[in-house]
Order: structure tokens, then sequence, then C-alpha cells
């Protein structure tokens, strides 16, 4: 399931987001999650699997498009088709505005796109 963030989800976020190599130090993170809060066209999203938080996703909107910056699932929980059901899920909710993809993120989105899931 698919839940906005808030505040009081700040440090699994963190957490979730450590997990990109490029993001890993501390003052990396609290900035990338400090433009996600400061402007409300960055919106971060988690994926709650049972009691557990165990994948993010992070989206830019704009007017007509949307580009994922960020994604990323707790080791453990990978390969059981999270990331792609969060693609799918934020597809939906920006419906009818085209994703995009960064140049972190287009592997794995091409990916995406090519393939079908079913969680
Ligand atoms: C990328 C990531 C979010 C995928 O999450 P996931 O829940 O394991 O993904 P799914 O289970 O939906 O899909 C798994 C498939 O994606 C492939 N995949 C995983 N990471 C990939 C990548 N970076 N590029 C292309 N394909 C990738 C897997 O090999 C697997 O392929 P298969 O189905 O042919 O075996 C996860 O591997 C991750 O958190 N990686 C670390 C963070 C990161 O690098 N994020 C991307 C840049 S921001």
């Amino acid at each position: 399931m698919l839940i906005k963030y808030k505040k009081a989800l700040e440090k699994i976020t963190m957490g979730l987001l450590s997990f990109i190599p490029a993001d890993l130090q501390l003052s990396t993170l609290q900035k990338t999650v400090q433009q996600y809060e400061d402007n409300p066209d960055w919106q971060l999203y988690l994926w709650k699997c049972e009691e557990d938080f165990v994948g993010v996703i992070g989206i830019e909107i704009q007017e007509l498009t949307f580009a994922v910056h960020h994604i990323s699932v707790n080791p453990s929980f990978r390969g059981e088709g999270i990331g792609h059901a969060m693609v799918e899920k934020v597809q939906e909710l920006q419906d009818p505005r085209a994703m995009q993809a960064t140049e972190r993120t287009k592997d794995f989105l091409e990916k995406c796109w090519k393939t079908t899931y079913s969680i």
C-alpha cells in the first residue's frame, strides 16, 4: 500500500533513501528529505507491507509530466515486485501526467515500462 510521506516518517524515510548508493551520507539524506518537505511539487510516498515501511519513491510533479527522482526498497524485500508496484501506483495517482525518468532512475524505470508484475 502506498502512503504519503509525513514528518513522523522522516527517520524511516531516510533509512530507505540510504539504500540509494549516491545518497548514503547523512547530510545528503537530510537535504533530500528537506527538498521534498519544502516543495509541494516534490512528493514522497512509502510502501507499507503489513506493519513495515519497506520502500520509498520520490517524484517531482510538472504540468504535463512527473519525474521519478528516487526509488528504493529495503534489501530484504527486493525482487518481490515492490519497486514495480510503487511505479505503477504513482502513475495511477498522477494520471494523465506522463512519467519521466532521471539519469539515476532510468535503468529501473525502463525495466518497469517493459515488464508487468502482479503484487
Ligand atoms: C531498484 C530497486 C528499487 C528495485 O526494487 P525491487 O522491489 O527489487 O524491484 P522489483 O522486485 O519490482 O523488480 C525486480 C527486477 O528489477 C531489476 N532491477 C533491480 N534494480 C535495477 C536497476 N537499477 N536497473 C534495472 N533493473 C533493475 C531486478 O534485476 C529484477 O529483475 P527480474 O525481474 O528480471 O529478475 C531496488 O533494487 C533498490 O532499492 N535498489 C537500490 C536503490 C537504487 O539503486 N535505486 C535506483 C536509483 S534511485
